[in-house]
């Protein structure tokens, strides 16, 4: 396949990087040109006369496929009734507390057969392809039980089977504490399974929720030794709603991703920025949250490896569109054209690990498949 006469193709510096900090961001080029695809690849930069397709590209950029690294499908219904109490002015810990948030989503997964969550969860990825997300991160955390989290695991790994896009897979056994358990109690279920998790072999990383009305940052030490030992990566939700100093933690506990980070302590984004962990915000949930703004041109101009994504949920962020979210990034915290691209290919691709995207993802510069959309300006 031959895309012919772009205005303009997004490439990174070079060939290789595996993401882009601080001046890379800014050297991406923009150049007009063409680019060749074989068996699913790119096979270079300029038009392939021999291709069974040729593609007029003419007023179009080529971009990378958009990653969205954070998402929590598979999940079961929405809760619009709970975010018309937050337009309300009551607060997420509260709707926690009165048995919402997290515990009614997981309510509803358990109420909702297979086929209707894998159908909504189609639903989701046909809208998300229709916007540009050629790969996406599916996370447990609805499970709320050792048997309701290998259920969303199997979903997640089922709905991968039923979709075009790739996806990975992120066990969040930390996401609410489940009813007739502590959150240490919980822990040790947690560490009790992980030999079952490790034997369906698909999922790439673990994750817990950091917040007063979830876990705490022994527990999130207790997460990387298990992310450790079982050769996963560890992702945290950190700093969402209040500080917790949670960061220093999560990067000596090797953490590949720290996401929201809304509340994240000044003194904490310099050694942020200089780790390979990627910095994952979430700007929907901030906004209809009404949460406070990551800094991130303080994350980007110390250095740090900056991502966008949805955190497509059905609570705090109904929104699975890459360009919503980019856009809201551009908006909220001033992104530059290449920042805000950066943070939703190469880099988001960065957030999820890598070694468990299968080989059919075509790449660019390592990255994923090529899409045309209109050129930029
Ligand atoms: O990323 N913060 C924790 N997890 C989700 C919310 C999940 C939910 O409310 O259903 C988040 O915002
Ligand atoms: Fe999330």
């Amino acid at each position: 396949m031959s895309f012919d006469g772009a205005q303009q193709i997004l490439r990174p510096p070079a060939d290789g990087l595996e993401y882009l900090r601080g001046r890379q961001i800014e050297a991406q080029t923009l150049e007009g040109g063409a680019l060749g695809v074989r068996g699913g690849r790119i096979s270079g930069f300029e038009a392939d006369r021999r291709a069974e397709l040729i593609v007029d590209a003419r007023d179009c950029a080529l971009l990378p496929g958009f990653v969205d690294c954070h998402t929590h499908l598979p999940f079961a219904g929405w809760r619009a009734g709970e975010y018309e109490r937050k337009l309300r002015g009551v607060a997420y810990d509260q709707i926690a507390r009165d048995g919402g948030g997290i515990a009614a989503s997981a309510r509803a997964l358990r109420e909702s057969s297979d086929r209707q969550v894998l159908a909504q969860g189609r639903g989701l990825a046909a809208e998300m392809l229709a916007a540009g997300t050629t790969t996406f991160e599916c996370k447990s955390g609805y499970g709320l039980s050792r048997e309701g989290e290998l259920r969303a695991l199997a979903l997640a790994r089922e709905l991968s089977l039923q979709v075009p896009q790739t996806t990975t897979s992120t066990a969040l056994l930390a996401h609410a504490v489940p009813e007739g358990h502590t959150a240490d109690s919980w822990m040790e279920v947690v560490q009790a399974m992980m030999p079952e998790l490790l034997s369906a072999g698909e999922v790439s990383a673990l994750d817990i929720f950091v917040e007063s009305i979830a876990f705490d940052n022994r527990h999130l030490e207790l997460m990387g030794e298990l992310a450790a030992a079982a050769g996963l990566a560890l992702r945290c939700h950190v700093e969402q709603f209040a500080s917790h100093r949670s960061v220093p933690v999560a990067l000596a506990a090797g953490a590949r991703s720290v996401d929201h980070l809304s509340m994240i302590h000044p003194d904490d984004v310099a050694p942020l920025a200089h780790a390979r962990c990627a910095a994952v915000l979430l700007p929907a949930a901030e906004f209809l949250g009404a949460e406070r703004r990551a800094p991130a041109r303080a994350l980007l101009d110390a250095g740090a490896i900056v991502v966008l994504a949805t955190d497509a949920n059905p609570g705090t962020a109904p929104v699975v569109s890459m360009p919503v979210a980019i856009g809201l990034g551009a908006r909220l915290y001033g992104l530059g054209v290449r920042e805000a691209l950066a943070a939703a290919t190469l880099n988001a691709r960065d957030a999820p690990v890598s070694r468990c995207l299968p080989p059919r993802t075509a790449t660019f510069g390592g990255g994923p498949r090529p899409l045309a959309v209109p050129a930029w300006d």
